[in-house]
């Protein structure tokens, strides 16, 4: 009777070790320590026995029910816990990715034009937002009266100092500083007095360009703005030159391009740059000739991009600034 005692609690042991849900358990725990359960049933032969195998039985049995209980409890618990096992888990698979934000439509334009003029061996120079009037009007031949002035009304913090109202101040201190050959471009921001529409602003970004050189001409410089244009906006997209006049260059033209919608947009300024503009800076003007421009670089992003408002630009609107426009 003792071996079968033994031999059912390694039976019950072994079962309920391998009870995979807490219902199988159970049914486990009455099949051997229920009332009319197995070790019950071998319990009943005890009234059989004599008085030493009785207790040698009844100490045996205990034990036997105890180990049972032991090992259901333990079960239980184990059971209680969420199975790591079985959740599926894999180490090795990367975590979603989380959402990146995109550049500014302008700061894209500038890095393009950056690219485009790059490969033409151009580097890009870089002047202050707050600078002289000299050098942002007089050394451009605008002197104090130029009648120019009246449409680039700017914030004087005295009267020499002043916020610029072009790029152009950086072809100043370039030429100031360094001596020809010159290829240089400057994106960076500009403050004008103007009233806000849809394509104004009183604050904007323009790309400067400038070259000078002992060989150059105005040919050059169209090229290059058609070359410009084409790579920004494709090939199909139309491009026009006309006259104009800006006090430091001669001849002075300015460029529009077609909108999606067949409107023109102005979007640049340009020419061959003034004798007395190089001379202003030290450079001989009988030697070395040069040409320069002036783009909007939102006008540019506006084109690219068909933004129809320039404020968009400036709004710091989430649902216009995560727009996809890779
Ligand atoms: N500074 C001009 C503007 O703000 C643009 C411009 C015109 C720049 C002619 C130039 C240039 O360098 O040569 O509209």
């Amino acid at each position: 009777m003792q071996t079968k005692l033994l031999n059912l609690k390694n039976q019950a042991v072994a079962l309920i070790s391998q009870a995979e849900n807490v219902k199988e358990l159970e049914s486990l725990r009455v099949q051997f320590l229920g009332r009319k359960g197995q070790v019950n049933q071998i319990l009943k032969e005890i009234p059989k026995l004599d008085i030493e195998a009785k207790q040698q039985l009844g100490r045996l049995s205990n034990d036997v029910k105890k180990a049972i209980e032991q090992t259901i409890k333990t079960k239980q618990k184990s059971l209680s816990k969420p199975d790591v096992k079985k959740e599926f888990f894999d180490p090795t698979i990367p975590p979603a990715a989380p959402k990146l934000g995109q550049l500014h439509p302008i700061t894209k334009i500038i890095n393009q034009v950056e690219d485009i003029f790059s490969r033409f061996g151009f580097t890009i120079a870089q002047g202050p937002e707050v600078e002289w009037d000299e050098v942002n009007f007089q050394k451009l031949r605008l002197g104090p009266d130029h009648p120019s002035r009246d449409t680039q009304e700017t914030y004087y913090f005295d009267d020499k100092k002043l916020l610029r109202v072009h790029t152009s101040s950086v072809q100043i201190r370039y030429m100031q500083e360094n001596k020809p050959p010159i290829r240089i471009i400057s994106p960076g921001r500009v403050y004008r007095r103007d009233t806000i529409d849809a394509t104004h602003l009183p604050s904007f970004y323009q790309i400067e360009g400038l070259l000078v050189d002992n060989q150059t001409t105005l040919t050059d410089l169209l090229g290059m703005l058609e070359h410009t244009a084409k790579q920004l906006f494709g090939q199909k997209r139309k491009v026009r030159f006309y006259g104009h006049n800006f006090p430091y260059t001669e001849p002075s033209l300015e460029v529009e391009v077609q909108n999606e919608a067949g409107k023109w947009l102005e979007i640049l300024g340009c020419g061959v740059v003034h004798p007395e503009v190089l001379e202003n800076c030290g450079i001989d003007s009988t030697k070395y000739q040069g040409w320069a421009f002036g783009m909007g670089a939102d006008r540019l992003a506006m084109l690219k991009y068909n933004i129809s408002d320039i404020r968009n630009l400036y709004s710091g609107n989430l649902q216009f600034l995560n727009y996809d426009r890779s």
